[in-house]
């Protein structure tokens, strides 16, 4: 090969250029070619001469997941020990962006003292269906929930000196044919739902570094998708890092490279050859050396944290994982039966193998190497008197659910009759949710529901401690005396329930995520799991609660949803901001004798818009802990962005004009005071073109006055001709102007000219 004139040539070396642009015009095609894809599974090339090393990525997005062994394939166990955090679902239950970031500096502490560059999370998909294989592994069905969240995960890792890597974009909504079938979605829900908490976290915690998906866009595979990448990331959010390819998604590095992604990952050296082709074409040759020194960029933006490890605190951070677990379990339902009296003479019986051998993650290429590992069982025993009797029976099998053994159910059940506090540990086994399949059952486990119908036949007051990563049936719950929804809690989970349990800990958690009656009620259900290699995400933006309390759907336990040890009174004002945003006020006191966090959710009730919304969106949140007896006020900043619709006509965020009610919530459907507001609207509307119809004209403000000059016609007259007929206008007022003006109606070809000149934009 020769190289053209004017390019680097391997022999060259020189002093080494200071910028990192000037670094990558230093490279030359051959290392270009190279250094846009990894150097193998979990690193990116070096390039020697120049002293640009090597960076490690490894997972995510709960803990770090670096492979003890042989980096040049995957392997799932035996990672390097680290902090099993809470996963993603846990972690958003708090609704506690704090606590999020306080967990993303340990992951960032972790990272660093591993010598790893960049962690692969958070993960932000929009959890679309029940079923998705990796719920677990995102935040929330609401945009608002995991963009703030994800944000606050972010900011923590990368204050640490390392890389975070926010995945998937786009829409990688489930795992049934996922590097196979495309999400076909509409632009307007493509923004406002599947977007929006990506558009949130590059704004606002400006990561270093985000993954594309594995599932093709509309047709266009994520890590080819320019308009995602180049107009829409980088173009309209300012995205300045680095876009690496989930692993094994890129078809053809060249469209990739062009379309603006900068890493294939892992290695492949094969595509080497077409990049080096594509590389003598001029107008190639500067989009990857944008690329290269966008991965210089990672290089310098990590070095110094690289240079200098740090040891982390995995005791701190065990108890940080406990802490935050807490915080992210939902106290679903609670008949007087919590907290327990853990000093009371008293007979416990648990009941449940997963109260032995705890569920705590989920499987794939999150799953982390824990440092240690409490069971809840283990916790209790620890905690309680030494005049409680603990009665423990596993009750139940995991991995089989053929009918189980009736003696094992049988012990379980005398163990219940004889006991004062009966806590039956429940949820989904290991092998149900795991990357790469989605769930196959909305229920638990046979052998588990059977357990739960003898207790409640017995009693009314039996704990059911749930641990799954994404909903399940809750038919049985209102049997229960209480419910408590711990997710999947992370290595630390099984003394966070026991805190819980025993009122050491408040249950910190809301539901960021709606539980539904039947799977069948979801609204993505009817085309689940798509056919053909198509998705379609035919219910717009009427995901999660936004449907079901738009079509007043019954459902389990609604989207917000979570009790607490305590109670509170509440009020509110709100008022509109100069931005057209709004400032709402709260004040919450605590009326019960513990201390609790109260989580305010606001949500928007549009009356303006001209596009069908859901009948309310959650446009911000605020938690707010209060001692018994006191009051805390709390302000909540809504922005006017957080208030728009997409507009297919405007190309644009549209914020309209006029009426709308702010609703201040403890779920999205125990709303306690509502405000009346009048919001200026941004101004933003799509433009009256020849193509739109006489009606639509004379209904717009902008477009009536100019018809009317244009007919010779005063307000408020009537309209001239056969128009002043309204079963006319009703016919003829359906034609586009353009066609209207062949009609001999009293507009005419010139006249259409100046009303298109005259008619505001
Ligand atoms: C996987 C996942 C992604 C992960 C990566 C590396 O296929 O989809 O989340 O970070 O590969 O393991």
């Amino acid at each position: 090969m020769t190289p053209s004139v004017g390019r680097p040539t391997p022999g060259e070396a020189g002093p080494r250029p200071t910028s990192s642009r000037d670094l990558a015009d230093a490279l030359t095609i051959e290392e270009l070619a190279a250094v846009t894809s990894g150097g193998d599974f979990w690193s990116t090339q070096a390039v020697e001469r120049w002293g640009i090393p090597s960076l490690t990525v490894t997972d995510g997005p709960h803990g770090l997941r670096k492979q003890a062994a042989d980096p040049s394939t995957i392997t799932l166990a035996g990672a390097v020990p680290a902090t099993c955090f809470p996963t993603a679902v846990t972690l958003a239950s708090s609704w506690n962006p704090d606590l999020l970031e306080e967990v993303g500096q340990a992951l960032g502490s972790e990272t660093r003292a591993e010598g790893v560059a960049v962690i692969l999370g958070p993960g932000v998909n929009i959890q679309r269906h029940p079923l998705g294989g990796r719920n677990f592994e995102y935040l929330s069905e609401d945009p608002l929930v995991a963009g703030i969240l994800g944000a606050a995960l972010a900011r923590g890792i990368q204050s640490r000196g390392v890389g975070c890597s926010v995945k998937h974009l786009a829409c990688n909504n489930q795992e049934t044919g996922r590097t196979t079938t495309s999400s076909d979605v509409d632009e307007r829900t493509l923004r406002e739902i599947y977007l929006a908490p990506f558009e949130r976290i590059v704004r606002d915690a400006r990561p270093w570094t985000v993954m594309t998906a594995n599932n093709p866009v509309n047709g266009v595979y994520s890590s080819q998708h320019r308009e995602l990448i180049t107009s829409i990331l980088r173009g309209e959010w300012g995205f300045d890092g680095l876009v690496l390819s989930d692993w094994g998604s890129v078809y053809d590095r060249v469209a990739a490279l062009e379309s603006g992604l900068d890493l294939e990952m892992p290695a492949n050296a094969a595509s080497d050859a077409a990049v080096l082709e594509a590389l003598r074409e001029s107008a190639f040759e500067p989009v990857v050396r944008e690329s290269a020194r966008r991965l210089i960029d990672l290089v310098e933006r990590t070095r110094t944290a690289l240079a200098d490890p740090q040891p982390a605190d995995f005791d701190a951070h065990h108890d940080l994982a406990r802490r935050a677990a807490a915080a992210g379990t939902v106290l679903l339902r609670n008949e007087g039966v919590l907290p327990l009296d853990p000093s009371k003479d008293s007979r416990i019986a648990v009941l449940g193998l997963l109260a032995e051998r705890p569920r705590y993650q989920g499987a794939g290429s999150s799953q982390v190497t824990p440092t240690r590992l409490d069971a809840p069982l283990d916790e209790l025993r620890r905690l309680v008197d030494e005049n409680v009797d603990i009665a423990y029976e596993p009750a139940y099998s995991l991995g089989d659910d053929t009918p189980g053994d009736a003696s094992v159910l049988a012990a379980a059940v005398e163990v219940a009759r004889s006991a004062d506090t009966v806590i039956a540990f429940v949820g989904l086994p290991d092998d149900e949710e795991a990357e790469g399949v989605d769930r196959a059952r909305f229920a638990l486990p046979e052998q588990q529901l059977a357990l739960l119908r003898a207790l409640t036949a017995e009693r009314t007051d039996v704990i059911v401690v749930l641990a799954n990563g994404s909903p399940v049936d809750m038919s049985w719950s209102a049997a229960a005396g209480a419910v408590v929804e711990t997710w999947l809690g992370g290595q630390a989970g099984g003394g966070a329930i026991v805190d819980v349990l025993l009122g050491i800990r408040e249950p910190g958690g809301r539901l960021a995520q709606t539980l539904p009656l039947r799977v069948s009620d979801s609204p993505a259900h009817v085309g689940w799991p798509g056919e053909e290699g198509h998705a379609r995400y035919g219910e717009g933006v009427f995901v999660g609660y936004r449907y079901y309390d738009t079509l007043e759907r019954d459902v389990a336990y609604p989207f917000g949803h979570g009790l607490t040890y305590t109670s509170f009174t509440r009020s509110a004002r709100a008022e509109v901001r100069a931005d057209g945003g709004i400032t709402a006020t709260l004040s919450v006191r605590n009326i019960g004798d513990r201390a609790g966090r109260d989580v305010v959710q606001a949500y928007a009730r549009h009356g303006a818009a001209s596009v069908r919304r859901p009948v309310h969106e959650l446009v911000g949140f605020a938690g707010v802990a209060v001692e018994p007896g006191a009051e805390e006020t709390v302000r909540i900043e809504i922005d006017p962005r957080d208030l728009a619709h997409w507009s297919l006509a405007a190309g644009d965020w549209v914020v309209p004009r006029g009426p709308m009610v702010l609703e201040l919530g403890a779920s999205s459907r125990d709303i306690w005071a509502t405000v009346e507001l009048d919001l200026p609207g941004n101004g933003v509307r799509g433009p009256l073109t020849k193509f739109h119809t006489l009606n639509e004209w004379l209904a717009d403000d902008r477009g009536e006055p100019v018809v009317r000059a244009a007919l010779g016609v005063a307000a408020g007259d009537p309209l001239p001709g056969p128009l002043a007929d309204p079963n006319v206008l009703k016919l003829v007022g359906t034609t586009t102007l353009v066609k209207f003006a062949h009609f001999g109606m009293g507009i005419d070809e010139s006249a259409l000219h100046r009303m298109l000149e005259d008619v505001p934009a």
